[in-house]
């Protein structure tokens, strides 16, 4: 077998992964649901998971990609013999749901791009978010964005992914920070700051078995959690790294990009001639940021050019993601099956493609939130939670030795970790998943009657 590829410089890791971490999460799905969990109480909660959460499971991919050098599936069944190994297959499958809806929005973005340089937001959005959504065009813009997903993964690790990272993660964080500046001029912004930003703990309190879940399937959704995706990075990197350090900058960089989003997308929101009610009705749905952004940059002076600049940065954002839940399902089949990458990539490439056609062609977005919710709410949380308790409580000298080099003096650091492992992760992860099991089962019997 060839040899396996590696980082070449140590900037390619970080902003890989940074890369990874920032996309539609960031920039689509979190306004949306800050919109319909409650403004400043979600965004409380979905801080306090990153750092209780995010950032220990975070340490724990990465130690165990290291600890191996292999893709997921090829991980858990060097680190375990038993049943432990399906873990891997978790992962794989979520990346295959994952990616076929993913890219079927990130067409979308493609094609609200499209619309600004045409100057073409129409003053009801609504009407076309709706023509834009479904129907031919909607599978084309979807193939569009796969066939340059599958462009980028067939380069391999230094020439398709570090390579493109490098140069699309800077242009993400220049552009969306120009446009944080400029929706800070505008009249709306003290308005919708005080929206964004004061929460209210009634409304926590009140609400927690439903914000709780949500910011939870936010906090992996953003960082790229659960199902291998740090897991396959790490494998491609040298001993000597500090990888705590590493996770420092990346869950800060992607936090405070996603934080920045809302800085950009509530005061422009706000601007138009929305009331918060309104705006907060809107916000119930996959149909946000498309919706409203739009049509308040149809009212906006020079709004044609800001929404070009703002959906094609999303368009790179979500392109640098894409390339990372590609690279997990692709790695399996270089490592494990011996495939070659471009005939792996054009093969994982077709199947999800394929699979994300129905959620592209229907306009009337079931089959989106069925495929999300089956991700974030049950896949991903499962990944990381057995993940977590195998390295947590079973295993846990693999995670210590690992996280040890390239730390000079780990110190008590090493035990603390191993501790918010075994109590506060896993305990919070087993409530959220039960409160998802109600709340699946409350669905399907609404349906059923
Ligand atoms: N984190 C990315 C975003 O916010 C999406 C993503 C990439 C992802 N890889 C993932 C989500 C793995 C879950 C699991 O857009």
């Amino acid at each position: 077998m060839a040899q396996r590829e590696t980082w070449a410089t140590r900037a390619g890791f970080i902003l890989a992964a940074v890369g990874s971490a920032v996309g539609l999460g960031n920039v689509w799905r979190f306004p949306y649901q800050v919109g319909e969990f409650g403004g400043a109480a979600f965004l409380v909660v979905y801080l306090a998971l990153i750092a209780v959460i995010g950032f220990p499971v975070i340490l724990v991919e990465f130690t165990v990609g290291r600890y191996t050098d292999r893709n997921p599936v090829g991980a858990l069944k060097q680190i375990s013999t038993s049943s432990w190994q399906r873990i891997g297959w978790v992962f794989v499958v979520a990346g295959f749901v994952i990616l076929s809806y993913y890219s079927v929005v990130a067409g979308w973005v493609l094609q609200y791009t499209v619309y600004g340089l045409q100057g073409n937001y129409a003053a009801d959005g609504a009407a076309q978010f709706g023509a834009t959504t479904g129907g031919m065009m909607s599978v084309l813009t979807h193939a569009i964005f796969m066939a340059a997903v599958i462009a980028v993964v067939g380069f391999g690790i230094r020439r398709g992914i570090e390579f493109s990272v490098k140069l699309m993660v800077p242009a993400i964080i220049i552009l969306l920070a120009g446009l944080a500046i400029y929706a800070g001029t505008l009249s709306s912004a003290g308005e919708a700051y005080a929206y964004y930003l004061s929460p209210d703990l009634g409304t926590i309190a009140a609400n927690w078995t439903s914000i709780l879940p949500a910011a939870a399937a936010q906090a992996f959704f953003t960082l790229s959690l659960g199902m291998g995706v740090m897991i396959t990075y790490a494998s491609y990197l040298g001993e000597d790294r500090n990888l705590a350090k590493d996770a420092v900058i990346i869950v800060g960089l992607d936090t405070a990009i996603a934080f920045t989003v809302g800085l950009v997308a509530f005061p422009v929101l706000f601007s138009g001639d929305l009331a918060v009610a309104d705006i907060v009705a809107i916000g119930d749905g996959p149909g946000f940021i498309f919706i409203a952004l739009s049509q308040a940059f149809s009212n906006i002076p020079f709004g044609s050019v800001l929404g070009a600049v703002f959906f094609g940065t999303v368009t790179i954002a979500a392109l640098s993601s894409a390339i990372s839940i590609m690279e997990v399902v692709v790695s399996y089949l270089i490592d494990e099956r011996g495939v070659d990458r471009i005939p792996a990539t054009l093969l994982i490439g077709t199947a999800i493609f394929l699979f994300g056609v129905p959620v592209a062609y229907d306009g009337s977005l079931s089959w989106l939130t069925v495929y999300d919710e089956l991700a974030n709410n049950i896949l991903l949380i499962l990944g990381a939670l057995l993940l977590s308790i195998y390295i947590g409580w079973i295993q846990t000298d693999i995670g210590l030795e690992e996280l040890g080099k390239g730390i000079r003096n780990l110190g008590g650091w090493g035990t603390a970790w191993i501790w918010a492992l075994r109590v506060p992760v896993v305990v919070t992860l087993v409530v959220i998943l039960g409160l998802n099991a109600i709340g699946a089962y409350e669905a399907i019997s609404g349906i059923i009657g």
